[in-house]
């Protein structure tokens, strides 16, 4: 049962008259769940004597049926005390502004370990900040005010940007269940097994061994499926000492779960006369929500100067606590909203200088080794080339032929991607088949991916290759299926993987064919001598062989673990058609064209799909979605009813256009790709608005009364 305040002390939890409804076997509250040990919202799967938010779990009512389940929550009765809500971020940040959470806690711990733990001042004791604000990062550079005065055109506004729900199709589940000897385990719809599970051990303080994740294959999860419901699931079973499962109802999935957090965003950018991005100045309130564990301030400043670097830089970023859900991660976490504002100020230069766009984005893609506004050296990028393949495209070249309310906008998305070990294991089956296990979660069709890396460097058909994601007791060690890093760093594991695998394939080929191995070659799934095609032993005898009675071979096993020396960032670009309607303010999409550098394309449908996928979704991010809250912190629009995704009659026709800069570390010179997709869809639409209209907007949805009302003041 989820608590209807947004802040209140909770004074008592009476659970005895649900206990007396048939089919009822137990009313857990925080007490009941023995939590000994973590930090941050997986440490408080029940709020204990304080909610924090409206739609916090507060009491886990256990049943023999769903229907029993919910007749049982009717009734247990909670007494709060209500506390004011934090809901504004410019007021939460004032010093002596209502706190959003009074309880010290075991989140406390974790502020602490941003070292920010007094929050009274921030890092240079010269600023009064309230307790709310529970991270300060800044990042600085040279001289900004100097070398703004040496720039030819300086532009700046203040951006915001919406809570945003992941809405991916399937809600959070989980079922868990005790195993032997006092472990647990859990099979959910998790992005990371290994994750889970030392989450899960550091929570109810057992040993990892005691500890079992499996997940289940995953449509999506955008990053909002890090570990929300594992907690409840796995306390409640050890508690009771039976299984367990939940399901969030789509409605509870939208109030408690971990949506991405809204941002209001300073910036201020300099050019130089020739287009030189020259400096930045920024300052972003980041929404941490109810829990520090997710604070999103590592996310939002670093990327506040979007695919760019600068000469000189000051950033500041405040991760702010609010009586909201704790926020967590959603498709390139803050790259979206980040680039609204820097890509809608650099389009703003353009027009100031009177420099082609996308010429003014040419002369700032950074070289590898210029530094991020984080202090972090890009890597090189295939920024370049998708602008280029933009600036070809017939809908660029008619960009000044237009009707009157139409307009074209073009802009640029990037995101680092991230790395994390793997490990995986190819094996050759008794029919011929390849099989490669790993314990990662397979989710948006990355079975695929990693079955064509494994299927081309074996060298048997893409049919004959098996992808088995085992459970963490079984398995090799995997990252997480987020971060852009399944192709890219599991993708390498699997490809030393298959190249092990492969030669031992060709070793026992050799011998048996009576040739030197270097004159073999694998072709559709048979081993030929190189020049003599009518040699050959097939990929399945071998299997069949190795794992027969009296083989004096060991069977095909390859052994692949990797990490990657360094990142792979994706660039993508936008361009799109708007017409706006004047006076509704409506804006309706014409035309789309996204260009994106996948490294290589291993399975072109599935890259076609992400970039679909994530222009989509940037739609919804520019147009339609916003988590709304009142001033109590009451959620308003929990619902597919009232909270608005894009539907299909939104979507224009999108072209894509893929990219192929190869990865110097990637698997076959792949990238994960699956985030940079949704970067830029939201700034290319506004820039779109600004070319048809002259407003510029700066609030993000960009809905009809907003678009309306900006028509009524166009930018100078
Ligand atoms: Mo992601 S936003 O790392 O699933």
């Amino acid at each position: 049962m989820l608590s209807p305040e947004a802040h209140a002390r909770i004074l008592s939890i009476d659970g005895s008259a649900a206990l007396e409804v048939p089919g009822v076997r137990a009313v857990l509250t925080a007490d009941d769940l023995g939590v000994v040990g973590g930090s941050g919202r997986k440490a408080e799967p029940l709020a204990r004597t304080e909610v924090v938010f409206a739609g916090q779990p507060v009491a886990l009512v256990v049943a023999d049926s769903e229907a029993a389940a919910e007749d049982g929550a009717e009734l247990v009765f909670v007494e709060y005390e209500p506390l004011p809500a934090v809901v504004d971020l410019e007021q939460a940040i004032l010093p002596g502004a209502a706190l959003a959470r009074i309880e010290r806690s075991a989140d406390e711990a974790d502020v602490a370990m941003h070292g920010e733990a007094g929050a009274g001042e921030d890092d240079e004791g010269t600023e009064r900040v309230s307790a709310n604000v529970i991270d300060i990062v800044a990042y600085a550079e040279g001289d900004p005010e100097q070398t703004f005065a040496e720039c030819a055109a300086v532009v700046e506004g203040r951006f915001r940007t919406s809570w945003i729900h992941q809405s991916y199709l399937e809600p959070q589940a989980a079922v868990a269940w005790p195993e032997g000897d006092g472990g647990v385990a859990v099979r959910s719809s998790t992005q990371a097994t290994f994750w889970t599970r030392s989450d899960l051990a550091r929570v109810y303080g057992l040993p990892i061994p005691k500890v079992r994740v499996e997940a289940a294959t995953l449509g999506g999860g955008f990053g909002g499926k890090f570990g929300v419901i594992e907690p409840l699931v796995v306390g409640a079973a050890l508690a009771l000492s039976r299984p367990v499962r939940l399901v969030f109802t789509r409605s509870e999935d939208f109030v408690s779960a971990s949506p991405g957090p809204g941002l209001v965003i300073d910036l201020k950018v300099g050019a130089r006369a020739d287009g030189t991005l020259a400096a930045l100045e920024g300052r972003v309130l980041a929404d941490s929500g109810a829990f520090s564990d997710s604070s999103p301030v590592g996310f939002a400043g670093g990327k506040l100067g979007g695919a760019y670097s600068f000469e000189a830089w000051s950033v500041r970023t405040y991760g702010v606590r609010t009586n909201r859900p704790g926020a967590g991660a959603y498709r390139a976490p803050l790259a979206t909203p980040t680039a609204f504002a820097i890509e809608s100020l650099v389009d703003e230069l353009a027009r100031r200088l009177d420099v082609d766009p996308i010429e003014l984005r040419l002369r700032n893609v950074p070289a590898a080794g210029d530094l991020r506004v984080d202090g972090i050296a890009w890597q090189a990028t295939g920024l370049r080339e998708t602008l280029e393949a933009v600036r070809e495209h017939p809908l660029w070249q008619r960009r000044d032929d237009l009707p009157e309310n139409e307009g074209i906008g073009l802009a640029s998305g990037l995101f680092p991607g991230g790395r994390m070990g793997a490990s995986a294991v190819c094996r050759l089956d008794s029919d011929g088949g390849v099989t490669v296990v790993s314990g990662y979660v397979d989710m948006s069709g990355t079975d695929t991916g990693v079955a064509a890396i494994a299927a081309e460097i074996v060298g048997v058909p893409l049919d004959s290759v098996r992808v088995v994601s085992g459970d963490t007791s079984e398995a090799p060690q995997a990252g997480v299926s987020g971060g852009s890093m399944v192709t890219y760093c599991l993708g390498s594991a699997v490809a030393l993987a298959a190249a092990d695998a492969r030669e031992q394939i060709l070793r026992y080929a050799a011998q048996q064919l009576e040739v030197d191995q270097a004159d073999l070659e694998i072709v559709d799934g048979s081993v030929r001598v190189v020049g003599a095609p009518q040699r050959e032993l097939s990929v399945a005898a071998i299997g069949s062989r190795l794992t027969g009675f009296g083989t004096s071979y060991p069977p095909v096993q390859g052994h692949g673990t990797a990490v990657p020396p360094d990142l792979a960032p994706s660039a993508a670009a936008a361009l799109v058609r708007i017409r706006v309607d004047r006076d509704t303010g409506r804006v309706e999409l014409l035309d789309w064209v996204a260009a994106q550098d996948c490294g290589r394309a291993l399975n072109p449908a599935l890259v076609e799909g992400q970039m679909h996928g994530g222009a989509v979704q940037s739609i919804g991010y520019a147009l339609y979605e916003e988590l709304v809250y009142d001033e109590d912190g009451q959620p308003l629009n929990g619902s597919f009813l009232t909270y608005a995704i894009p539907r299909i009659d939104a979507v224009p026709e999108i072209q894509t256009l893929i990219v192929e800069v190869p990865a110097p570390y990637g698997p076959l010179g792949a990238k994960g790709i699956g985030e940079s997709a949704i970067v830029p869809g939201a700034a290319a639409i506004s820039n779109a608005i600004r070319s048809a209209t002259g407003a510029r907007l700066h609030e993000l949805p960009m809905t009809p009364d907003r678009v309306w009302r900006s028509l009524r003041s166009p930018a100078p």
